[in-house]
């Protein structure tokens, strides 16, 4: 059985809306509720734990707990609200500002850690842009373009082996504040990650175009 993790306690300042990103209206409901919903259809998922703004009250059936300063902060909140578990116990992370995460990808991500000896598995997608690197003295001087097919664009679910999520989240402040994704302090602090292959249109909204084309995505699905 695995825990789940929603971290939900985002001030989202670049989406520009008035109050929390994942309190923001999406098709009909609070952004968070999508990603709720995907979890709540899992069977292994035995308990959900949501870091939530300052405040607002836990979804039924939930563990609600108040988020942090950082995302990173509230995912650390969030693992020791859930309680302890087996060191092996499958832990799973995922941003409330992916509400277009779906079951499947979620139990994607779960068998992909138990068929794995990884720390964790991340939901990712494969490059389609090409990417470049730019700067080393000139802001605008492209230095290099990076071979495109070794790049994936990771996004949430991202499941753990509890232990290796622990030993990460107990990393001092300034590294968890600098950290994008919990699976990077994971290899900083010596563990192995592998990539599971997700739609790109489990999108991550950060500015009003994502949210408005996550919004015809959901209402498509209904
Ligand atoms: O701000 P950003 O889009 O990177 O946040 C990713 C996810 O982390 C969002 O679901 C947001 O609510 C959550 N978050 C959080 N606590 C913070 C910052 C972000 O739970 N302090």
């Amino acid at each position: 059985m695995a825990v789940a993790l929603l971290v939900a306690a985002g001030r989202g300042e670049r989406l520009g809306a008035d109050g929390p990103k994942a309190l923001v209206m999406l098709a009909g409901r609070p952004m968070y509720e999508w990603s709720l919903d995907a979890l709540r259809a899992v069977a292994a998922i035995e308990r959900i734990v949501v870091a939530l703004p300052d405040g607002v009250a836990a979804p039924a059936g939930t563990i609600g707990v108040a988020g942090g300063a950082e995302r990173s902060h509230s995912v650390r909140a969030a693992l020791a609200a859930a309680g302890p578990g087996p060191d092996d116990e499958p832990v799973l992370v995922h941003d409330a500002a992916r509400p277009l995460v779906t079951p499947q990808i979620v139990v994607r991500a779960l068998d992909a850690l138990a068929a794995t000896g990884a720390d964790a598995v991340v939901a990712a997608a494969p490059v389609t842009d090409t990417i470049k690197r730019v700067g080393d003295g000139d802001a605008l001087r492209v230095v290099e373009t990076v071979q495109r097919s070794a790049l994936w664009a990771v996004q949430t679910p991202q499941v753990f082996r509890r232990a290796a999520l622990a030993r990460a989240l107990a990393e001092p402040d300034h590294v968890l504040a600098a950290a994008t994704d919990d699976a990077g302090i994971v290899e900083q602090t010596g563990g192995t990650v592998h990539v599971v292959e997700s739609p790109r249109e489990n999108l991550k909204v950060t500015t009003p175009i994502d949210l408005r084309l996550a919004a015809l995505l959901l209402e498509e699905r209904c």
